[in-house]
């Protein structure tokens, strides 16, 4: 495995390989989420790029930038293992420089659910995905479902700037008891751990309502924010693959998605059905 941590010497390492490339972008603190991508990415390219960057700027001011779980040493084992073949490692001074161009995202689908909680968030995240796409230049980049309105703005950019890269959304990975598995599962103690199951409970249980064709989308919201209670809860809504709110559940084109805060921790959950 080769380690880089500049863009320039990663586009001079690239640049006349004529092979499929395989992005993942992450910001380490890698769990078997990062690795199903990564192993998804392996199987289906020539070459494997994983990057490793905490990106300060879709960090709100008071949000956990620095106390980010970081794990350099592991990451970079479970990369060699996983047969990633360059791991692109760059610091910030190496991304963004002053008075910086960037990306804005969509004034409505950028600032609704996580948007709304976070705004500028979404900004942040689309300009350093940009920046690494342009970087890399692969043919496939992989991203989680988990993140779905991550997944499906980076899309939306693809699709109105013209960008070539084929954008593929990965399952998302959990624990057997059915916590996704977040670099941010670290900060719960045991009793938030048992809480935050009311997440994966609540979309569980909207997923039994459809299959006995409950599909008026208040009914499931209403009974999903039952069993999460007592838990702050951000959102609970259900959209259409277009991100757009749905009135009832269309089964093919459905994400029910979930964020709530357990003590002071966020997390994000959905299902597409
Ligand atoms: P990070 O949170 O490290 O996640 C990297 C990728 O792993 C994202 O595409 C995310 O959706 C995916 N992922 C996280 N948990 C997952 C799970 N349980 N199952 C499947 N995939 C999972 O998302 C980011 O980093 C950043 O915003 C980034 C895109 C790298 C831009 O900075």
């Amino acid at each position: 495995m080769t380690i880089i941590s500049t863009p320039g010497e990663l586009k001079n390492y690239l640049k006349d390989k004529n092979q499929s490339i395989g992005f993942v972008p992450t910001m380490g603190a890698l769990h078997e989420g990062h690795i199903s991508l990564i192993k998804k990415a392996k199987s289906e390219n020539e070459l494997l790029v994983v990057s490793i960057f905490l990106n300060p700027t879709q960090f709100l001011k008071g949000e956990d930038l620095d106390k980010y779980p970081k794990k350099d040493e592991a990451d970079k084992k479970i990369c060699e293992l996983s047969g990633v073949d360059v791991l692109f490692f760059p610091q910030a001074k190496d991304m963004y420089g002053t008075d910086e161009v960037s990306l804005q995202a969509p004034h409505v689908r950028g600032y609704v659910l996580e948007g709304a909680s976070r705004p500028s968030h979404f900004n942040g995240v689309l300009t350093v995905v940009m920046k690494l796409l342009n970087i890399v230049s692969p043919t496939n980049a992989y991203f989680g479902k988990k993140d779905a309105q991550q997944l499906n703005l980076i899309s939306l950019m693809v699709k109105q700037l013209f960008m070539s890269v084929n954008i593929v959304g990965v399952d998302t990975v959990r624990q057997s008891d059915g916590l996704a598995l977040s670099s941010r599962n670290v900060y719960l103690n045991e009793v938030q751990r048992k809480e935050a199951l009311k997440i994966p409970s609540s979309l569980h249980l909207a997923s039994r309502m459809v299959s006995r064709n409950i599909l008026e989308s208040k009914l499931i919201i209403e009974s999903m924010r039952e069993v999460l209670e007592p838990l702050e809860v951000a959102y609970v809504e259900i959209l259409n693959r277009e991100f757009e709110l749905a009135k009832y559940v269309e089964i093919g084109n459905a994400i029910i998605i979930v964020e709530a805060k357990v003590g002071s921790t966020r997390l994000l959950d959905n299902i597409w059905l």
